[in-house]
């Protein structure tokens, strides 16, 4: 049976870099036989201005009964005055919370033919391959109680909840175990556990997990030398799983470090596989509609789509190929520009990719 595609554009560069996503995943059907049928709806500000709400039940249904869901991105200056309940990011939170999508997987890996881009030395980021996994349906994103309230002096107070269960930590523990098998089998815990309890548990977690991967050498960062250690000498890491704030700033800081926040995938996937694949930078106002975005995080995107919840490895390592061969190309958005390549747009871009494809 073909499997379900649900493609959620949302906001911004959204739309442009999921056209090249849709370019993609066309030729594949027509080209190379993968049999999905594909859905789109609407979600974040764009679903707020068509229906009233970031996150549209026909959209969390349509998520829900999709093998895998593939997202643009979500938000922008336009709604940033809407109660916080009302914005786009609403949506985003609402599709991981309710799809249970508690495993996110970043991959941070330098192109070597982006090396220049970086504002790094080339020395320091070249050939980095880390994976970061980051809690994404607990921690302080979700805990209750949260909000403002007024104090009888009048003054405001605002509080938000740091929680976690042993049973959140050691799952995600797990997965960052597994995949860290496959890969270096080191692995680093990021947590605060010199001054929160909540993590210190979770370091106790991580420790019982980790006696079940005898051959993962597990280690231990506070995340705040985690940040340093990101940027001073990035390739002592394999895989780092950390908490749900700490994987937004962190993914952020080793996106960096690849040339541009331009070029991540990332997948967050539930218990059984199923999974939401995005792109991890964000809706992007200031470039939105000028056509220059670049597509390549989210055909990446698509590539660990077919690998996570597709079963189709084999098409995911061909589209990583074909991505490499236009970097090797010279082909570069503004965003990867550097000197002797050549400047292209998102839709540029898009085709050269699957001009590789189709060798
Ligand atoms: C991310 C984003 C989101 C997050 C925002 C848009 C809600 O920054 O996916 O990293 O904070 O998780
Ligand atoms: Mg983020």
């Amino acid at each position: 049976m073909s499997k379900k595609i649900l493609v959620l554009p949302g906001d911004g560069i959204g739309q442009e870099i999921i056209a090249e996503a849709m370019k993609m995943i066309g030729c594949l059907q027509n080209e190379f036989e993968l049999d999905v049928v594909v859905d789109e709806a609407l979600v974040g500000g764009s679903a707020y201005d068509a229906v009233g709400s970031p996150l549209p039940e026909t959209t969390l249904d349509l998520a829900r009964e999709a093998d895998a869901v593939l997202l643009g991105a979500v938000g922008g200056t336009k709604w940033e005055s809407l109660d916080i309940s009302l914005r786009p990011e609403k949506g985003l939170l609402g599709l991981r919370k309710e799809l249970g999508l508690f495993a996110n997987l970043r991959p941070a890996i330098l192109y070597p033919q982006l090396a220049d881009a970086s504002t790094l030395k080339p020395e320091v980021v070249s050939g980095l391959d880390m994976m970061i996994v980051r809690e994404l349906t607990g921690g302080i994103y979700f805990g209750q109680p949260r909000g403002v309230k007024e104090l009888e002096s009048g003054e405001k107070e605002g509080f938000n909840t740091l929680v976690y269960r042993e049973s959140e930590v050691d799952r995600i523990v797990r997965v960052a175990m597994d995949i860290a098998m496959k890969r270096g089998k080191r692995l680093c815990s990021v947590d605060k556990a010199n001054v929160l309890e909540c993590t210190e548990m979770w370091r106790n977690v991580a420790i019982e997990a980790g006696k079940d991967y005898p051959e993962v050498e597990l280690s231990h960062m506070y995340v705040d030398n985690a940040a340093m250690q990101l940027v001073r000498a990035p390739k002592q890491f394999d895989v780092m799983v950390t908490t749900n704030m700490f994987g937004d700033i962190l993914s952020d800081c080793a996106a960096m470090l690849t040339g541009s926040i331009g070029m991540l995938p990332s997948a967050s996937l539930d218990e059984n596989g199923k999974g939401m694949y995005e792109p991890i930078h964000g809706s992007a106002p200031d470039i939105a509609g000028k056509g220059v975005a670049n597509p390549l995080a989210t055909i990446l995107s698509v590539a660990m789509m077919l690998r996570y919840s597709l079963d189709n490895a084999g098409m995911a390592d061909k589209i990583e190929q074909a991505v490499d061969q236009v970097l090797d190309q010279g082909l570069r958005t503004p965003d990867i520009m550097s000197d002797g390549c050549k400047e292209v747009g998102t839709e540029e871009m898009g085709d050269a990719v699957i001009a590789a494809l189709m060798g």
